[in-house]
Protein backbone atom coordinates (compact mmCIF):
# COMPACT_ATOMS: atom_id res chain seq x y z
CA UNK A 1 0.00 0.00 0.00
CA UNK A 2 2.99 1.85 -0.30
CA UNK A 3 2.44 5.94 -2.06
CA UNK A 4 -1.16 5.88 -0.98
CA UNK A 5 -1.73 9.02 0.50
CA UNK A 6 -3.06 9.33 4.33
CA UNK A 7 -6.39 10.40 2.57
CA UNK A 8 -7.34 7.29 1.31
CA UNK A 9 -5.16 4.72 4.00
CA UNK A 10 -8.26 2.46 4.38
CA UNK A 11 -9.34 2.43 1.03
CA UNK A 12 -11.20 -1.12 0.67
CA UNK A 13 -10.72 -1.45 4.37
CA UNK A 14 -13.82 -3.31 6.22
CA UNK A 15 -13.67 -1.45 9.49
CA UNK A 16 -16.38 -2.08 12.25
CA UNK A 17 -16.49 -0.15 15.40
CA UNK A 18 -18.50 -0.61 18.83
CA UNK A 19 -19.44 2.44 20.33
CA UNK A 20 -21.66 4.18 23.66
CA UNK A 21 -22.13 2.39 26.41
CA UNK A 22 -24.42 -0.95 27.15
CA UNK A 23 -27.39 -1.13 29.38
CA UNK A 24 -28.64 -4.08 30.87
CA UNK A 25 -31.98 -4.15 31.81
CA UNK A 26 -33.51 -4.95 35.19
CA UNK A 27 -37.39 -4.76 34.09
CA UNK A 28 -39.33 -2.69 31.29
CA UNK A 29 -38.17 0.69 32.59
CA UNK A 30 -34.79 0.28 34.49
CA UNK A 31 -31.26 -0.75 33.66
CA UNK A 32 -27.76 -0.71 34.67
CA UNK A 33 -25.90 1.90 32.78
CA UNK A 34 -22.53 3.61 32.75
CA UNK A 35 -21.74 7.04 30.96
CA UNK A 36 -20.01 6.78 27.79
CA UNK A 37 -21.44 8.98 25.10
CA UNK A 38 -20.43 7.10 22.34
CA UNK A 39 -18.19 10.48 21.08
CA UNK A 40 -15.06 8.79 20.41
CA UNK A 41 -16.10 6.04 18.94
CA UNK A 42 -18.41 8.32 16.57
CA UNK A 43 -15.26 10.03 16.10
CA UNK A 44 -12.93 6.90 15.40
CA UNK A 45 -15.53 5.82 12.18
CA UNK A 46 -15.82 8.73 10.79
CA UNK A 47 -11.91 9.10 10.35
CA UNK A 48 -11.75 5.49 8.96
CA UNK A 49 -14.88 6.41 6.60
CA UNK A 50 -12.70 9.74 5.77
CA UNK A 51 -9.85 7.40 4.61
CA UNK A 52 -11.53 5.17 2.64
CA UNK A 53 -13.10 2.27 5.01
CA UNK A 54 -16.08 0.58 4.51
CA UNK A 55 -17.22 1.32 8.27
CA UNK A 56 -20.33 -0.10 10.54
CA UNK A 57 -20.78 1.30 13.88
CA UNK A 58 -22.08 -0.79 16.19
CA UNK A 59 -23.54 1.72 18.83
CA UNK A 60 -24.89 1.22 22.11
CA UNK A 61 -27.68 3.85 23.12
CA UNK A 62 -25.88 6.66 21.25
CA UNK A 63 -28.02 9.89 20.36
CA UNK A 64 -25.30 11.40 18.23
CA UNK A 65 -26.23 11.99 14.39
CA UNK A 66 -24.36 9.21 12.29
CA UNK A 67 -21.14 10.47 10.63
CA UNK A 68 -20.89 10.60 6.85
CA UNK A 69 -20.63 7.04 5.12
CA UNK A 70 -20.91 4.78 8.25
CA UNK A 71 -23.54 2.20 8.53
CA UNK A 72 -25.42 2.19 11.91
CA UNK A 73 -26.53 -1.16 13.93
CA UNK A 74 -27.83 -0.41 17.04
CA UNK A 75 -27.67 -2.35 20.62
CA UNK A 76 -28.76 -1.94 23.77
CA UNK A 77 -27.00 -4.63 26.26
CA UNK A 78 -23.82 -6.60 26.15
CA UNK A 79 -25.06 -9.65 24.75
CA UNK A 80 -26.62 -8.05 21.95
CA UNK A 81 -23.41 -6.45 21.30
CA UNK A 82 -21.50 -9.34 20.98
CA UNK A 83 -24.05 -10.99 18.71
CA UNK A 84 -23.46 -8.20 16.47
CA UNK A 85 -20.19 -7.75 16.48
CA UNK A 86 -19.27 -11.85 16.36
CA UNK A 87 -22.07 -12.06 13.36
CA UNK A 88 -20.24 -9.18 11.13
CA UNK A 89 -17.14 -10.97 11.89
CA UNK A 90 -17.73 -14.27 11.59
CA UNK A 91 -19.38 -13.38 8.51
CA UNK A 92 -15.56 -12.51 7.16
CA UNK A 93 -13.89 -9.58 5.37
CA UNK A 94 -13.70 -7.43 8.31
CA UNK A 95 -10.18 -5.75 8.69
CA UNK A 96 -10.33 -4.23 11.78
CA UNK A 97 -12.42 -4.27 15.06
CA UNK A 98 -12.09 -1.24 17.22
CA UNK A 99 -14.12 -2.11 20.69
CA UNK A 100 -14.71 1.54 21.87
CA UNK A 101 -17.64 0.70 23.70
CA UNK A 102 -18.58 0.73 27.04
CA UNK A 103 -19.52 -3.01 28.04
CA UNK A 104 -20.88 -3.33 31.54
CA UNK A 105 -19.01 -6.02 33.28
CA UNK A 106 -22.01 -7.36 35.05
CA UNK A 107 -25.40 -7.61 34.38
CA UNK A 108 -28.49 -8.43 36.70
CA UNK A 109 -28.74 -12.43 36.47
CA UNK A 110 -32.76 -11.81 36.31
CA UNK A 111 -34.86 -9.77 33.97
CA UNK A 112 -38.42 -9.16 35.27
CA UNK A 113 -40.40 -8.58 32.92
CA UNK A 114 -43.27 -6.53 34.92
CA UNK A 115 -41.88 -3.39 36.39
CA UNK A 116 -40.57 -4.05 39.92
CA UNK A 117 -42.81 -2.63 42.45
CA UNK A 118 -41.97 -0.89 45.73
CA UNK A 119 -43.69 -2.33 48.33
CA UNK A 120 -45.70 -5.90 48.25
CA UNK A 121 -48.21 -4.57 50.59
CA UNK A 122 -48.99 -1.90 53.89
CA UNK A 123 -46.26 -1.22 55.60
CA UNK A 124 -43.49 -3.61 53.52
CA UNK A 125 -40.62 -1.18 53.63
CA UNK A 126 -37.88 -4.01 52.22
CA UNK A 127 -35.86 -3.49 49.27
CA UNK A 128 -34.74 -6.19 46.98
CA UNK A 129 -30.87 -7.06 46.55
CA UNK A 130 -29.89 -7.19 42.91
CA UNK A 131 -27.69 -10.25 42.13
CA UNK A 132 -25.01 -9.93 39.26
CA UNK A 133 -23.91 -12.34 36.83
CA UNK A 134 -20.44 -11.24 34.28
CA UNK A 135 -21.15 -10.48 30.89
CA UNK A 136 -18.76 -12.18 28.38
CA UNK A 137 -15.55 -10.19 27.27
CA UNK A 138 -16.35 -9.66 23.85
CA UNK A 139 -12.73 -8.31 23.25
CA UNK A 140 -10.78 -10.99 24.71
CA UNK A 141 -13.20 -13.72 22.47
CA UNK A 142 -12.67 -11.63 19.42
CA UNK A 143 -8.93 -12.25 19.78
CA UNK A 144 -9.81 -15.64 20.70
CA UNK A 145 -11.95 -16.67 17.80
CA UNK A 146 -9.34 -15.02 15.21
CA UNK A 147 -6.85 -17.41 16.56
CA UNK A 148 -3.48 -17.65 14.68
CA UNK A 149 -4.94 -15.56 11.74
CA UNK A 150 -3.99 -12.51 13.26
CA UNK A 151 -7.41 -11.33 11.04
CA UNK A 152 -9.16 -8.55 12.04
CA UNK A 153 -6.63 -6.51 13.65
CA UNK A 154 -8.09 -5.39 17.55
CA UNK A 155 -8.02 -2.48 18.97
CA UNK A 156 -9.56 -2.13 22.68
CA UNK A 157 -9.69 1.00 24.67
CA UNK A 158 -9.13 0.92 28.50
CA UNK A 159 -10.28 3.56 30.93
CA UNK A 160 -8.39 3.82 33.82
CA UNK A 161 -8.44 5.95 37.04
CA UNK A 162 -4.81 4.52 38.48
CA UNK A 163 -5.30 3.63 41.96
CA UNK A 164 -3.26 2.56 44.92
CA UNK A 165 -1.84 -0.39 43.08
CA UNK A 166 -0.59 1.53 40.02
CA UNK A 167 -0.37 4.35 37.52
CA UNK A 168 -2.78 4.39 34.47
CA UNK A 169 0.08 3.33 32.31
CA UNK A 170 0.53 0.72 34.92
CA UNK A 171 -2.76 -0.40 34.24
CA UNK A 172 -2.68 -0.30 30.43
CA UNK A 173 -0.29 -2.49 30.03
CA UNK A 174 -1.29 -5.51 32.11
CA UNK A 175 -4.71 -4.78 30.13
CA UNK A 176 -2.77 -4.95 26.78
CA UNK A 177 -1.12 -8.23 27.56
CA UNK A 178 -4.27 -9.61 29.34
CA UNK A 179 -6.95 -8.66 26.33
CA UNK A 180 -4.04 -9.97 23.74
CA UNK A 181 -4.80 -7.51 21.21
CA UNK A 182 -3.19 -5.08 18.51
CA UNK A 183 -3.48 -1.98 19.98
CA UNK A 184 -5.00 -0.67 22.96
CA UNK A 185 -6.03 3.15 23.99
CA UNK A 186 -5.67 4.04 27.06
CA UNK A 187 -7.55 7.26 28.43
CA UNK A 188 -7.75 8.66 31.70
CA UNK A 189 -11.61 8.82 33.60
CA UNK A 190 -12.41 10.53 36.57
CA UNK A 191 -12.74 13.75 37.91
CA UNK A 192 -14.70 14.84 34.90
CA UNK A 193 -11.91 13.53 32.55
CA UNK A 194 -13.01 11.67 29.24
CA UNK A 195 -17.13 11.09 29.50
CA UNK A 196 -18.78 13.03 27.37
CA UNK A 197 -16.40 15.49 26.49
CA UNK A 198 -14.85 16.73 23.61
CA UNK A 199 -11.51 16.17 24.47
CA UNK A 200 -9.43 13.33 25.81
CA UNK A 201 -5.64 12.52 26.63
CA UNK A 202 -5.06 8.98 25.72
CA UNK A 203 -2.04 6.93 25.55
CA UNK A 204 -1.42 4.33 22.68
CA UNK A 205 0.76 0.70 23.55
CA UNK A 206 1.00 -1.91 21.79
CA UNK A 207 2.10 -5.44 22.48
CA UNK A 208 6.10 -6.36 22.63
CA UNK A 209 7.57 -2.65 22.66
CA UNK A 210 7.58 -0.06 25.98
CA UNK A 211 7.26 2.64 23.30
CA UNK A 212 3.75 4.54 23.94
CA UNK A 213 2.33 7.68 21.99
CA UNK A 214 0.53 10.08 24.28
CA UNK A 215 -1.79 12.23 22.24
CA UNK A 216 -3.70 15.63 24.16
CA UNK A 217 -5.24 16.97 25.38
CA UNK A 218 -6.93 16.77 21.96
CA UNK A 219 -10.22 16.17 20.20
CA UNK A 220 -11.65 13.15 20.13
CA UNK A 221 -11.43 13.49 16.18
CA UNK A 222 -7.52 14.36 16.63
CA UNK A 223 -7.37 11.04 18.89
CA UNK A 224 -8.94 9.33 15.89
CA UNK A 225 -6.65 10.36 13.51
CA UNK A 226 -3.42 9.25 15.82
CA UNK A 227 -5.26 5.66 15.86
CA UNK A 228 -5.41 5.17 12.34
CA UNK A 229 -1.76 6.56 11.53
CA UNK A 230 -0.75 3.89 13.93
CA UNK A 231 -3.03 1.14 12.84
CA UNK A 232 -3.27 1.92 8.90
CA UNK A 233 0.46 0.86 8.48
CA UNK A 234 0.01 -2.18 10.56
CA UNK A 235 -2.61 -3.64 8.32
CA UNK A 236 -1.35 -7.16 6.09
N1 LIG B 1 -14.71 -5.02 26.93
C1 LIG B 1 -15.40 -6.04 26.29
N2 LIG B 1 -16.27 -6.82 26.99
C2 LIG B 1 -16.47 -6.61 28.31
C3 LIG B 1 -15.77 -5.58 28.98
C4 LIG B 1 -14.90 -4.80 28.25
O1 LIG B 1 -15.20 -6.24 25.09
N3 LIG B 1 -17.32 -7.39 28.97
C5 LIG B 1 -13.75 -4.23 26.15
C6 LIG B 1 -14.03 -2.74 26.10
O2 LIG B 1 -14.83 -2.40 24.98
C7 LIG B 1 -12.64 -2.16 25.97
C8 LIG B 1 -11.76 -3.15 26.70
O3 LIG B 1 -12.50 -4.37 26.76
O4 LIG B 1 -12.22 -2.10 24.63
C9 LIG B 1 -11.34 -2.77 28.07
O5 LIG B 1 -12.47 -2.45 28.85
P1 LIG B 1 -12.26 -2.13 30.39
O6 LIG B 1 -13.58 -1.97 31.03
O7 LIG B 1 -11.26 -1.02 30.51
O8 LIG B 1 -11.52 -3.49 30.87
P2 LIG B 1 -12.00 -4.73 31.72
O9 LIG B 1 -11.30 -5.92 31.16
O10 LIG B 1 -13.48 -4.82 31.79
O11 LIG B 1 -11.35 -4.45 33.14
P3 LIG B 1 -11.80 -3.45 34.33
O12 LIG B 1 -13.15 -2.88 34.01
O13 LIG B 1 -11.80 -4.31 35.55
O14 LIG B 1 -10.71 -2.39 34.38
CA1 LIG C 1 -14.85 -3.14 32.49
Amino acid sequence: RAGTSPGDDLAGRRVVVSAGGTREALDPVRFLGNRSSGKQGYAVAAEAALRGAHVTLVAANVDLATPPGCEVVRVESALELQEQLTGLVSAGDVDVVVMAAAVADFRPRHYVGTKIKKSHGDGDESAPTVELVRNPDILAGLVAARGESRTPYVVGFAAETGDESGDVLHHARAKLERKGCDLLVANEVGGGKAFGQDDNTVHLLRPGTQEVVTVGPATKAAVATAIWDTVAPELR
